[in-house]
């Protein structure tokens, strides 16, 4: 990959959970390409162990390590495996997240005639999904947080990336679960920047804009291929005409990272978006 800058991560211990998904993959491998030791935590072992196959015969250094954000025993475990294997972490990157059908309605606005239609309205938010979605962002941002930010206390450098969304600013119709939970994400961001403060650990994230993946592809692609009306609601309102690629995340995530680069921010979220959330559509 080509990378828009180098930083040096020589050595640093960079933790990243949902490492072999889409975006998180992609920053995974920037990162190692920055000399970092690699912690690659997913929920199914087997992806995180290939995915770090794959790092290292690119000759970069990385360890594929299981780990459920929302499980803190689970998330204790493999803490220690990481500190057996590469050291304490330096960098902790939330990125296990998403969102899910069971918490989204069908139509973006209530209608007096919706129950003569046998559509998933509000009313029938399946409450078990609303809880899934809301804990894996926020549940499992914050106990991945208690678990390896242990490690940075009264060290240099340390600092975490929360992934927040456009959600977060304005609340995007059918997902009140996803919305809501990210903008828990963004205000865990602030609040623990405060928090953290005084002990050095710097604390950022990045609200990616519309990305096409596998999370979000039911609302953005029909089964045909064809592009949904949310698509074309969503390339109108981003100025800069497309979706982001997961190429775009990563200058925002290097410098964030970076203490060299980054080391008086704390508390902001950079929205990497072609200026959707700039937009007021007019
Ligand atoms: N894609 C977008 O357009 C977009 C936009 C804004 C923000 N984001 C955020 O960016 C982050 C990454 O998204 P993505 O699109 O790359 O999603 P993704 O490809 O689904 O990656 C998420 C990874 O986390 C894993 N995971 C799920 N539940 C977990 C758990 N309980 N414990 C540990 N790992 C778990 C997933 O495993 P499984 O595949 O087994 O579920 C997957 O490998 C998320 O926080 C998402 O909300 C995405």
């Amino acid at each position: 990959m080509q990378l828009p800058f180098t930083i040096d991560l020589k050595d640093k211990v960079v933790v990243i959970t949902g490492a072999a998904g889409v975006i998180c993959s992609h920053l995974s491998r920037a990162i190692a390409q920055c000399g970092a030791k690699v912690a690659i935590l997913d929920r199914d072992e087997a992806k995180a162990r290939q995915f770090a196959d794959e790092l290292n015969a690119e000759g970069y250094t990385a360890k594929g390590f299981e780990a459920n954000v929302l499980i803190k025993d689970s998330l204790k475990k493999c803490r220690e495996a990481v500190l057996k294997e590469f050291g304490k972490c330096d960098i902790l990157i939330n990125g296990a997240g998403g969102n899910n059908p069971k918490a989204t309605t069908d139509n973006e606005y209530a209608e007096l005639d919706d129950a003569t239609k046998g559509i998933k309205t509000f009313f029938d938010l399946d409450q078990s999904g609303v809880e899934f979605v809301f804990n894996l962002n926020f549940i499992g941002t914050l106990l991945p947080t208690q678990v390896f930010s242990q490690d940075m206390v009264g060290r240099e450098g340390c600092n975490i990336l929360n992934i927040s969304s456009m959600n977060a600013y304005t609340p995007l119709t059918k997902i009140p679960a996803y919305s809501g939970a990210k903008a828990a994400v963004s205000n865990f961001t602030q609040w623990l920047a405060v928090h953290f403060s005084h002990i050095g650990i710097r604390v950022n994230a990045i609200a990616p804009g519309f990305f096409s993946t596998k999370q979000n592809a039911q609302l953005l692609w029909n089964a045909d291929g064809t592009p949904t009306q949310r698509t074309g609601k969503i390339l109108a309102a981003t100025p800069m005409g497309r979706f982001g690629e997961v190429d775009d995340l990563v200058g925002a995530t290097l410098f964030l990272i970076s203490s060299a680069a980054a080391g008086f921010v704390t508390g902001v979220c950079i929205p990497i978006d072609g200026g959707f959330s700039s937009y007021s559509g007019v």
